[in-house]
């Protein structure tokens, strides 16, 4: 038998049972990532290696660096999560892999390294979208979170508004015209001379800032669910140009603030309006943006108030990792779906239809 047929026969006999320890790799943009996930709730290894120090000299991320990192990083990632999850690579049961979207080098450091091990330990491999990884950080960090809910996936390159229907089902309720929300983040943070990536430091600062100090104008979008946030990155860019032609310094800690609240305040109306309209009980927020300490409480206290169940991963499940890569992997090998050895990088894959 073939290798395909001889995974095919191991995917089937763990669905059977209805369980899998899954090692996950994530190498979509500039961190190297391999996880041990039990069952799709359980974390048992979370190995990380950021390179943002790195691309921070070059205020964004360089592709070409990026995946000569990962290619650096990734076997000693294996050997710290195996060791972390205190298992060997034969008790583990399915190797997981973010195959797109991102950027293309990046992501094919991971396809490979994922396939050649997958190959060589004789263990069934199994494809995962970044995106709807981003929204599985939820089913680890909430073990009682089941579909159907609405959950607001921001990061630095999507910001969507997705209709959870079932585990891998999703339906798309609204997405960026333009910029993803991050992106905006780190670009409105470079004029403030904060270093790559601007988001986490901007948030930082604007928590002592007083968000009314500045107005900045409110986007018009499209449709009742879509962001817009380029129209507003540039104004606020342009009014920091402009009133430093005129010799005014700017407040960086009120402009922060009130850069932050204009976006958190669009992020969460449109959240809140999707769910609602769609008859959601539960709400869930993902993605880097997810980190944002406004965006959090604001989800939670309007949420709560609208009558609907939050759910917020911690921190660290946000940002790029990749538990939520072995978290999605489960439901999609419960599903039947298994990668070819001819897996090959998808940049702009899409997690609708
Ligand atoms: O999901 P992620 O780690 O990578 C992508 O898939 O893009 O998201 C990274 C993005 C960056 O734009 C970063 O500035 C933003 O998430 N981010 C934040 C915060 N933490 C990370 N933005 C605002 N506030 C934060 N606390
Ligand atoms: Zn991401």
């Amino acid at each position: 038998m073939g290798y395909e047929a001889r995974m095919r026969a191991k995917a089937d006999a763990l669905r059977e049972k209805g369980s899998a320890v899954i090692l996950s790799v994530e190498s979509s943009c500039d961190e190297t990532a391999i996880a041990v996930v039990e069952n799709g709730r359980v974390e048992r290894a979370n190995a990380i290696a950021s390179q943002i120090d790195v691309h921070a000299l070059y205020g964004g991320v360089v592709p070409e660096i990026a995946s000569r990192m990962h290619v650096e990083a990734i076997d000693p990632l294996l050997d710290e999560a195996l060791k972390q999850a205190g298992l060997s690579l034969s008790e583990i049961d399915a190797v997981a892999v973010t195959y797109g979207p991102g950027l293309v080098g990046a992501l094919l450091t991971g396809v490979s390294w994922a396939k050649a091990l997958a190959y060589a330990a004789d263990k069934p491999l199994i494809p995962v979208n970044h995106i709807e990884g981003h929204v599985s950080a939820n089913y680890v960090a909430h073990p009682d979170l089941e579909p159907p809910f609405v959950c607001l996936v921001a990061s630095g390159g999507h910001s969507h508004i997705v209709n959870v229907t079932r585990y891998g089902s999703y339906e798309l309720l609204g997405r960026t015209t333009d910029d993803a929300a991050g992106e905006a983040f780190d670009k409105v943070a470079r004029v403030l001379n904060i270093p790559y990536p601007g988001g986490p430091l901007l948030d930082k600062l604007a928590d002592e800032g007083d968000d009314h100090a500045y107005k900045f104008p409110h986007p018009h979008t499209p449709g009742k669910y879509d962001f817009s946030f380029s129209g507003l990155k540039t104004a606020v860019i342009n009014q920091a140009h402009n009133l430093r032609q005129q010799g005014k310094e700017i407040d960086a800690k009120d402009w922060a603030a009130s850069f932050r609240r204009c976006v958190v305040d669009l992020l969460v109306d449109k959240t809140l309006a999707a769910a609602l309209d769609t008859g959601a009980k539960r709400v869930a927020v993902a993605g880097g943006v997810a980190a944002n300490s406004l965006l959090r409480s604001e989800l939670e206290r309007r949420g709560k108030r609208a009558g609907l169940e939050v759910y917020i991963p911690p921190k660290r499940l946000c940002t790029d990792n990749a538990v939520m890569i072995g978290s999605a992997a489960f439901y999609r090998m419960m599903a039947g779906e298994l990668a070819p050895l001819s897996l090959n990088a998808l940049p702009a894959l899409s997690m609708f239809g």
